[in-house]
């Protein structure tokens, strides 16, 4: 409660009304403000806090062509004024004539420049704290309800995209440059043979790898990669495949799907796959770079697809009527989705996706709705130029949190075994950005509280849950998989 008079304090006239409506949804369900985690639910910025969001574009507009985009400028400076939130308020609003910093006093209302200086404050504060490291200590890693050793079982990959666990309890492991890879006990067999031609470059390459849910009886294993298609010969895209494995080679290789059109830029591929245990499969392919073009049904840029295990398309699906639509549309208006997991609890498909510059995404994907990019967003453009006014419009979801500034979410699993019962339910998801993970507590189809856990090992590209119950995270920079295994405080 404390919190909500704090913002409501510090806003003006017309955020006043969004803040009261978005606390009354979800504050008091959302308070995180025990001592112990008040630094993280502070940085990690939620839909709650509109007037951050507000403030993060005063920034790019007012402040960021001498103070720099990130901020970098601030960062392990000697204050000469001072840092704390009063001390930023009284050099924005007064300003350095003298050095050529004007005041804002007349631009920017009160509620506006204390709203800034928190942000600047806060964003400042992140930093340091990723410097520091989080507390390790003996080995292992204090968090919140749980202790965790991170254990590397597999050292010297480059960028491990995808982990699959085999029955024998051998692991798979895509790396993005175009390889399969067999381990056991964290020791190479092998490379897999007869993968198809892969078009590796940029963020495209080898994705994710995934076996089916009877993978004991039938023996099918889908991988995603980017690849090149008959149909828009020029530049490539996401492709699925499926294959079952004879001897460590590839075999009976089955083409599933291509997303049309192909295109020469090398970013933004999607592409996790999930799937529901009811006969079809899910996976999400990126906008690379095609902005309003993902409003258009007619490519497979910026959607979520769904198929039927074998490829075929299944005729419950939202746009299959529709004229011109690509019937595997299941959703729409997306960036670039780097996490997809069915919920084993209630079967709900939960998405995360990278923003731009902000308004990194959790969304609740329900078939036909579209998820609005790039008409409505809460990021900016890298430049810190404005990409959309707007956050909401008619016929456009909301996501169920979104991030400012982006840590770039990458892989989402749910923990649902008792080896780690107190984040038993959570959604983990790795940070390429901030070299994390970030755990989310749900509260039905809200989050109700964040924490940020292991920071500092490497860029975080992917978290599985192992058939025997164990969290497996896959790292770059350096590129290896690590175990996390809970100690008794
Ligand atoms: C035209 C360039 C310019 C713009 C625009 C500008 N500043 Fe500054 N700012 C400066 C300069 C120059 C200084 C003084 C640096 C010094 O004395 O070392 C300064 C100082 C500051 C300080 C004090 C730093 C300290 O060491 O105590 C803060 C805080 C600050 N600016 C915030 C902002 C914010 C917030 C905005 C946007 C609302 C902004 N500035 C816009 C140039 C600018």
């Amino acid at each position: 409660m404390k919190d909500i008079l704090r913002t409501l304090n510090t806003c003006n006239m017309k955020n006043m009304m969004v803040i009261i409506l978005f606390a009354a949804i979800s504050f008091c369900s959302n308070s995180q403000s025990s001592a112990g985690n008040k630094a993280n639910s502070a940085w990690l910025v939620s839909r709650n806090d509109s007037a951050m969001i507000i403030s993060s574009r005063h920034y790019a507009n007012f402040c960021a062509s001498c103070h720099w985009d990130d901020l970098s400028w601030f960062s392990g400076r000697k204050w000469k004024f001072g840092f704390s939130e009063q001390d930023i308020y009284k050099s924005i609003e007064v300003g350095y004539s003298d050095f050529g910093m004007p005041g804002y006093a007349d631009t920017l209302t009160a509620d506006e420049m204390k709203n800034l200086s928190k942000y600047i404050y806060h964003k400042l504060e992140l930093g340091k704290m990723e410097k520091e490291g989080l507390r390790q200590k003996e080995g292992f890693y204090v968090t919140e309800n749980l202790n965790i050793r991170p254990d590397t079982v597999i050292k010297g990959l480059n960028v491990p995209w995808g982990m699959a666990f085999l029955p024998d309890g051998d692991m798979l492991v895509n790396e993005r440059e175009g390889k399969m890879l067999r381990f056991r006990n964290g020791t190479l067999v092998t490379e897999i043979k007869g993968l198809p031609e892969i078009h590796a470059d940029g963020q495209g390459g080898l994705m994710d790898i995934r076996l089916h849910p009877d993978y004991a009886s039938n023996g099918w294993i889908y991988f995603a990669y980017t690849g090149r298609n008959a149909r828009t010969p020029e530049g490539w895209n996401t492709s699925i495949m499926r294959a079952r494995l004879k001897d460590n080679t590839l075999v009976e290789k089955q083409l599933l799907f291509e997303a049309i059109p192909s295109l020469t830029s090398n970013y933004h591929f999607g592409c996790k796959i999930t799937f529901d245990g009811k006969g079809h499969l899910f996976f999400g392919v990126g906008e690379r770079g095609t902005m309003m073009k993902v409003m258009d049904l007619t490519n497979d840029w910026g959607k979520i697809h769904r198929l039927n295990e074998d490829g075929s398309i299944p005729k419950d699906n939202p746009y299959v009527n529709t004229p011109g639509a690509r019937p595997s549309i299941w959703s729409y208006g997306h960036r670039n989705p780097q996490g997809l997991v069915i919920s084993p609890f209630d079967g709900i498909l939960w998405e995360s996706e990278h923003g731009p510059k902000g308004g990194d995404e959790l969304n609740l994907i329900e078939p036909g709705k579209n998820y609005g990019w790039p008409e409505i967003t809460f990021g900016i453009n890298y430049n810190g130029k404005i990409i959309s006014p707007d956050t909401a419009k008619a016929g456009m979801e909301q996501p169920v949190t979104y991030w400012i500034p982006s840590f770039a979410p990458c892989g989402m699993t749910f923990v649902t075994s008792d080896k780690y019962k107190n984040w038993k339910g959570n959604i983990l998801m790795g940070s390429l950005r901030f070299r994390n993970l970030v755990r989310v507590e749900l509260s039905g189809r809200k989050v109700k509280h964040q924490e940020v856990l292991l920071n500092n090992i490497g860029r975080m590209r992917n978290v599985e849950m192992s058939p025997d119950g164990s969290i497996y995270v896959a790292v770059e920079s350096p590129g290896m998989i690590i175990k996390l295994i809970p100690v008794n405080k």
